[in-house]
């Protein structure tokens, strides 16, 4: 099978993970599952599908999403004031997020995957483990050598 067709199907497996995803976890603290692209040819990251709600789209790369991509490291938000000026609210209510990279096969990175929970403190670095583990099965994230998250 080509390369380009793995890839090519990319976005609908995008979307049945985020169905999947809500389905488990809507009902244990997270509020909002999706994934963002950065787009090739803007300083911006574009939203790729999400559950259950709508979210913004474009984002500017100054948020937790952005600072994901551009270091290729997963973030766990805690409390979402710690990142101040670097937090973009999509729903004031949200009070924690995980973050994690997206891996194309060389290693670059092209979007993430973001969860969102109404509660502080929702994310633990269990769970990017797991949600790592979820993106290579589903062949939506390259395996990429295991970096430590950061935390606010
Ligand atoms: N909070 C993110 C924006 C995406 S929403 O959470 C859906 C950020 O700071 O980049």
């Amino acid at each position: 099978m080509a390369l380009a067709q793995v890839q090519g199907n990319r976005h609908r497996r995008m979307g049945e993970v985020c169905d999947v995803l809500w389905r488990f976890f809507k009902d244990q603290g997270v509020s909002w599952v999706g994934f963002y692209e950065k787009d090739d040819d803007a300083d911006q990251m574009s939203l790729v599908c999400s559950r259950d709600k709508p979210a913004c789209s474009p984002i500017e790369l100054r948020g937790a999403c952005g600072m994901c991509w551009e270091k290729k490291r997963p973030i766990i938000v805690n409390d979402v004031h710690n990142l101040g000026e670097r937090y973009i609210a999509c729903d004031p209510k949200d009070k924690s997020e995980i973050v994690l990279p997206m891996f194309n096969s060389d290693g670059s990175c092209y979007g993430v995957l973001d969860l969102d929970s109404f509660d502080r403190n929702a994310f633990y670095e269990h769970d990017l483990i797991e949600l790592r583990r979820l993106m290579e099965s589903t062949a939506i994230s390259w395996p990429a050598p295991h970096i430590p998250a950061l935390i606010y």
